[in-house]
């Protein structure tokens, strides 16, 4: 299973690089605001971030960058694809899960510039993605889970859907706003191609006391120890 890192402050995407070897990156409205630069600006870092690392193109590290979500007219938002697309080889468009925005994924689709269906909270919803050919479907855990809904067998659908009609590998599922270590074991367990999440997220599913305690038991046991 892919991490990605779902975040658009380049500090925090270059410690995910190094520490967990992270194979994308997400980006909304959201993480844009909370960066403090201009879209333009934090675009430019990410096209910079891939070039140095040597990485370029979104089959090597694809970054989701979303369109301005007021359109709501399939012509604007194929419009502001191309433009976000044209700035950095990497950029895969991120694409609302609304009428206007299958219409405009399946035309981008159709031209070669990539799509992520975002906003994804059912199962149908998720079909269409693939039926579209998005390389990407974004079905949101946390969301979900944090109104109460389960969301184990709604990954386990999705998944088995996909396999059922050859999409799995074409349309990758992505499954965002994970918020903990149970989420990405039950997304990996139903055979999801990719969790998104922000830094803290992984440090906090990744830390155990139990590796601290046998630390410190073993240090103990070292500093009595004849070398
Ligand atoms: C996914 O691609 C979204 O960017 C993300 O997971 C949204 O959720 P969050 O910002 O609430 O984590």
């Amino acid at each position: 299973m892919k991490y990605f890192l779902d975040s658009a402050k380049i500090n925090e995407i270059r410690e995910a690089y190094e520490t967990f070897g992270i194979d994308g990156v997400t980006t909304n409205p959201n993480h844009i605001m909370n960066s403090g630069k201009p879209f333009k600006t934090v675009l430019g870092e990410l096209a910079d971030f891939v070039k140095e690392k040597g990485i370029e193109g979104w089959e090597r590290f694809p970054i989701s960058v979303e369109i301005n979500p007021h359109l709501n007219d399939a012509d604007e938002m194929v419009a502001m694809a191309k433009d976000i697309s044209s700035l950095c080889p990497n950029f895969v468009i991120k694409i609302p899960c609304t009428l206007a925005g299958i219409t405009a994924a399946k035309r981008l689709e159709e031209i070669g510039i990539r799509t992520n269906l975002t906003l994804v909270f059912t199962a149908s919803q998720a079909l269409i993605a693939a039926k579209n050919n998005s390389l990407f479907v974004s079905p949101f855990i946390g969301w979900k889970e944090t109104s109460g809904e389960e969301c184990t067998q709604y990954i386990q659908d999705i998944v088995d859907i996909y396999s059922n009609y050859g999409f799995l590998n074409k349309t990758q599922i992505i499954c965002a706003a994970v918020r903990t270590g149970k989420q990405f074991v039950d997304c990996a367990v139903a055979g999801a191609d990719i969790v998104t999440a922000g830094l803290q997220v992984f440090k906090d599913s990744f830390y155990h006391p139990f590796t601290d305690y046998g630390l410190a038991k073993f240090q103990a046991a070292w500093d009595k120890t004849i070398i």
